[in-house]
């Protein structure tokens, strides 16, 4: 008995799972966002966006708070210094060699609000 429900566990799951890739992740609104400011969106389309923006890159998504916030919780300093640095698959400074400090502040600042959810 127990035996069949797990089956039936594991039937669920596979059946949620599929419907879930049927579903289109909505990527064309996740790439399309940019930070007001014009200079700032040339930085964000050339760095953050390409791995801030692509699901699978495994980087908490622009315009997902909810991803951000365990990590705004640490401060703003605190993503800053990961941010110049580099942390696990992120590369030193986003890949934005020529961000000054207040560029990067304002860039997480922008990726880090707003309700979207892939
Ligand atoms: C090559 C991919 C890549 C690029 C480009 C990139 N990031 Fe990230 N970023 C990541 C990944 C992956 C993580 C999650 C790292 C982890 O927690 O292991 C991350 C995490 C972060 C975090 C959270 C750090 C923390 O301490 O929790 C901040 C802040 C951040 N990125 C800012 C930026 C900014 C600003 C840019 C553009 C200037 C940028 N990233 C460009 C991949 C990238």
């Amino acid at each position: 008995m127990l035996r069949r429900c797990g089956w039936f566990i594991c039937l669920g799951a596979l059946l949620l799972a599929a419907c879930g890739a049927e579903a289109p992740p909505d990527r064309a609104r996740l790439e399309a966002q940019r930070p007001a400011d014009a200079r700032l969106a040339g930085l964000y389309e050339r760095s953050c966006l390409l791995c801030h923006a692509r699901p699978e890159s495994g980087a908490p998504l622009t315009g997902h708070a909810a991803a951000w916030a365990p990590r705004l919780a640490r401060g703003m300093d605190a993503l800053l210094a990961s941010s110049r640095q580099g942390l696990g698959a992120m590369p030193a400074m986003g890949l934005c060699a020529d961000c000054s400090d207040a560029d990067l502040r304002a860039l997480i600042e922008f990726m880090s609000k707003g309700d979207h959810t892939p």
